[in-house]
């Protein structure tokens, strides 16, 4: 595994990773929002799906779970979480083909066109702007033609309670990489990498801000 330190961990400080997984079920309505997702994503025998930034892999579990024929790679820049994910699919007994990289070089996982779906929840808001950018460009590049992405995140933030409740994964994250969510830049960036039929499916209200889920396709 390489070190690459260039990302921000999962709760914003490496020393609270240990904790994601019940401050996100606490925090975030995790089962709605990751139910409603994994409905959307809706994995089929034989596809092939990555999960960008997948954490601690509890989607990407999902994901397997629900489609034991599929492929699903499950890719993080952090080796802690990693090692948490891998415990928890072995827990569960389902094959994840875990991954170390960044989300902006999928190239280094998939082949250009070649994958049915990539899916990435709780990543982009903690992602500088650039990054946002790149990631979405490199998800276009990496699926097929006709192929979904789907993106689970906070959105835009459409009430001031909502507004509010954000500025506590703002403190954690940076106000400088979760604004643009906040503002609702996501479908923008998303047409803007190439993506058609983009769409916000879902909106969330949580105790931390609303989550919304994103749909968008590469141009068949
Ligand atoms: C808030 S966690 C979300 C984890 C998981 N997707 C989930 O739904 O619980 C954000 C994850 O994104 C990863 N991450 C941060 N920057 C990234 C990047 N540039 N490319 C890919 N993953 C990144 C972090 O390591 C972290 O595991």
């Amino acid at each position: 595994m390489n070190s690459n330190t260039d990302f921000v961990p999962a709760l914003g400080r490496h020393e609270l990773t240990g904790q994601y997984d019940k401050v996100i079920a606490l925090m975030t309505r995790e089962r709605r929002w990751r139910e409603a997702l994994l409905t959307l994503a809706a994995p089929g025998a034989g596809e092939t799906i990555l999960d960008v930034g997948c954490g601690t892999g509890t989607f990407a579990i999902m994901l397997k779970r629900e489609a034991p024929a599929a492929r699903v790679i499950g890719l993080d820049p952090d080796p802690a979480v990693l090692e948490i994910a891998k415990a928890k699919a072995e827990a569960a007994g389902v094959t994840v083909d875990w991954r170390q990289g960044l989300g902006d070089a999928l190239t280094a996982v998939a082949e250009p066109a070649s994958l049915d779906k990539v899916v990435s929840s709780l990543v982009l808001h903690q992602c500088p702007l650039p990054v946002k950018r790149s990631i979405l460009s490199s998800a276009r590049e990496v699926l097929r033609p006709g192929g979904v992405l789907l993106i689970a995140d906070y959105g835009w933030q459409r009430t001031g309670l909502m507004r509010l409740l954000f500025r506590q994964v703002q403190a954690l994250d940076g106000f400088d990489k979760t604004q643009p969510n906040a503002d609702g830049v996501l479908p923008q960036l998303m047409r803007e990498a190439g993506f058609v039929e983009v769409g916000e499916l879902t909106v969330t209200p949580t105790p931390t801000g609303s989550i919304s889920i994103y749909r968008a396709q590469r141009p068949a």
